[in-house]
């Protein structure tokens, strides 16, 4: 999940596995091999690919993947996205008939785990349709946005706006039997990969405090909704059935205040300069309690686990919001 914007990245090349075979365009009939395609990997899913075995694995197999869903799903596969890509593959894709659509291959990562499933709850309202699926390979034929640029584009008072009324239209309850995870789960997470690194905390009572609230939050949730968890204005897309449309949603059910945090700390400018009424605003749009807004923020500022401890910025912040 990310916390700061991605930036434009470069693309890695991987071999796409067996090369095809094909009739020879002179019509002798002979077998022609054709040269063995390569598959353009975004950096930033790269990157995430060799942080754990099972990623690497996931990666070599994706050759193998495409080719079948290509198949099976009657499409024609575009380059891949490259920009804001980091735990999945997703390519444009051009359906049997001739109609668009948006294939997407999610890497494992536990956030991600309940995409399809987040994807057949809203059904359309207001996420992108989910138009074929195979949940054990984590793939999506998604309907394709138009011209799909990012929220990103607009000044962040407009995306305020936009991506609170998205995020009220998703916070439903699910059925009583529903099988997406608890909140706690995601903050259990995460403060265990926290407390693996404890060597690197820069201030451990600052962190131990965020720690406190990860588990003691989700413990006094006033309402249990189904959230995007990862809802911020790179994963709002510009569509033609409605102006804006939710894609990447990571479901977890518990406490609407969390759902603020992402889009707070992916305006991290403004939200530093002035935590107190970037938050007290953002809160007030979304009919959010503006107390646990602050106290998710200062916890995931304070707590989640990051590749760099040594960055100041987050500490500093997390020290000026601290309860
Ligand atoms: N339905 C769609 N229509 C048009 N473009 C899409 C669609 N889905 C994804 N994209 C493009 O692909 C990019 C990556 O998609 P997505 O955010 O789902 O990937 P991700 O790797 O899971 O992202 P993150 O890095 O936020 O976890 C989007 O920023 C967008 O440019
Ligand atoms: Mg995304």
């Amino acid at each position: 999940m990310e916390s700061l914007p991605n930036s434009p990245s470069p693309v890695h090349e991987v071999p796409r596995g067996e090369p095809h075979l094909r009739d020879a365009a002179d019509g002798t009939g002979e077998v022609a091999t054709m040269k063995a395609m390569t598959l353009r990997i975004p950096d930033g899913l790269a990157v995430s690919c060799r942080k754990t075995p099972q990623r690497a694995a996931w990666l070599e197999r994706l050759p193998d993947v495409l080719r079948d869903l290509e198949h099976r799903w009657s499409l024609t596969l575009e380059a891949p996205f490259d920009d804001e890509v980091s735990c999945a593959y997703v390519a444009a894709a051009v359906r049997g008939d001739a109609t668009p659509a948006v294939l997407k291959i999610g890497m494992p990562h536990m956030e991600g785990e309940h995409e399809i499933h987040g994807l057949r709850f809203w059904d359309g309202d207001p996420t992108v349709r989910l138009l074929m699926a195979d949940d054990d390979l984590g793939a999506m034929l998604l309907e394709r946005c138009e011209p799909g640029t990012a929220l990103r584009a607009l000044p962040e008072c407009e995306q305020d706006v936009v991506i609170s009324g998205l995020l009220r239209r998703l916070w439903r309850a699910p059925s009583a039997q529903h099988a997406f995870r608890p909140l706690s789960a995601l903050t259990k997470y995460w403060s265990d990969e926290t407390l693996a690194h404890v060597e690197r905390w820069p201030d451990a009572g600052l962190v131990r405090e965020g720690l406190h609230l990860f588990a003691e939050l989700p413990r006094t949730e006033p309402i249990e909704l189904l959230l995007a968890t990862d809802l911020h204005a790179g994963n709002v897309l510009g569509a033609e059935r409605e102006p804006w449309l939710v894609i990447d949603p990571k479901p977890f059910v518990g406490d609407p205040a969390y759902d603020a945090t992402q889009h707070l700390f992916n305006c991290s400018a403004r939200l530093q300069s002035d935590p107190d009424a970037m938050i007290r605003s953002f809160a007030e749009l979304l009919g959010a309690d503006y107390e646990r807004v602050r106290l998710w923020t200062f916890a995931r500022a304070a707590a989640e686990p990051r590749d760099d401890w040594n960055n100041g910025e987050w500490v500093a912040f997390a020290r000026a919001i601290a309860p």
